[in-house]
């Protein structure tokens, strides 16, 4: 299992696969790696000779500086889970110094308005963090694909208007959302959830399942209603918002009479984590 530190160490470990043009896939992480982080680096494993999993919490993309030192590191623990899938993956693990020699400045990007709702309005400054770093990786490595996962499903939208934007030669591939048994989906800030808080946290995707099985019988109005009523009833839990998008521009939409594919897409703040999901409608 490798792990190199520097986008030199980097360059010299993937120059062998250059050489016998095979094929490389990148999966950024920011590390706390769980199983769906884990679903990901599978699904590259699968599709590529070589798979980079890279990981770096960067600090760029965090507009709140308790959220960045509060954010969970661990180099070994996640050496040994991607070890457990292939010894072959090789770690990128570089300090805020290597990726940001300049300083810790994000470029600004047009994202075609995709940053301007949802996390983007929640999280100022969060998303060209996000691309900044993204584009640097894909600078570092020689990727054919990279993986991204719904989870995160603004970022996905972000992430491929950045690959058109730089015209970059890489395969987005989006990865379905990894959960827990009781539905929460994997995240690593749920680490910092109470044994309670994460037993209550099921309402979320309780919630978006009934959403999505009763679109059928009633307006978009109605169910946001009940379902807001619903998330409510947890104590300490917060709704920043709860809204159906279109799911290629994520714009919201008041009415199901659309032709559109529908997302419906929450965040909300329990027990003063903040946690986000999705569904496809
Ligand atoms: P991080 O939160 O570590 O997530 C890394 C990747 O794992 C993202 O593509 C995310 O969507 C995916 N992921 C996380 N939880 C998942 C789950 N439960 N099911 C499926 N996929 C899941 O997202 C980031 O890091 C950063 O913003 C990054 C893209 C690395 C840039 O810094």
């Amino acid at each position: 299992m490798k792990v190199v530190r520097t986008k030199k160490a980097l360059a010299a470990a993937l120059a062998p696969v250059l050489k016998n043009n095979q094929s490389i896939g990148l999966v950024p992480t920011m590390g706390a790696l769980h199983a769906g982080h884990l679903s990901l680096v599978s699904k590259a494993l699968s599709e590529n000779d070589k798979v980079v999993v890279s990981i770096f919490i960067n600090p760029t993309q965090f507009n709140n500086a308790a959220d960045l030192a509060a954010y969970p590191a661990g180099l070994t623990a996640d050496a040994a889970l991607l070890k457990n899938l292939s010894d072959s993956i090789l770690i990128f693990a570089p300090t805020a110094q290597e990726m940001y020699p300049e300083g810790l400045e994000s470029k600004v990007f047009d994202f075609k308005g995709l940053d301007m709702y949802w996390e983007g309005a929640d999280r100022p400054g969060h998303f060209n963090g996000v691309g900044t770093v993204v584009e640097k990786l894909f600078r570092a490595v020689p990727a054919q694909k990279a993986y991204f996962g719904e989870k995160d499903f603004q970022q996905l939208a972000i992430i491929r208007q950045l690959v058109l934007d730089l015209d970059w030669p890489i395969e987005i591939i989006g990865c379905p959302i990894v959960r827990e048994a009781n539905g929460l989906a994997m995240s690593s800030r749920n680490e910092r959830l109470s044994e309670t808080a994460r037993e209550q946290a099921a309402v979320i995707y309780q919630t978006l399942l009934r959403c999505q099985k009763d679109l059928k019988y009633h307006e978009i109005a109605a169910l946001k209603n009940t379902a807001l009523e619903k998330l409510s009833s947890c104590p300490g839990l917060k709704v920043h918002y709860f809204e159906f998008v279109r799911a290629h521009d994520l714009k919201p939409i008041v009415s199901k009479a659309t032709s559109d594919p529908i997302r419906l897409l929450i965040a909300v703040s329990l027990g003063g984590v903040r946690l986000i999901d999705n569904i496809a409608i």
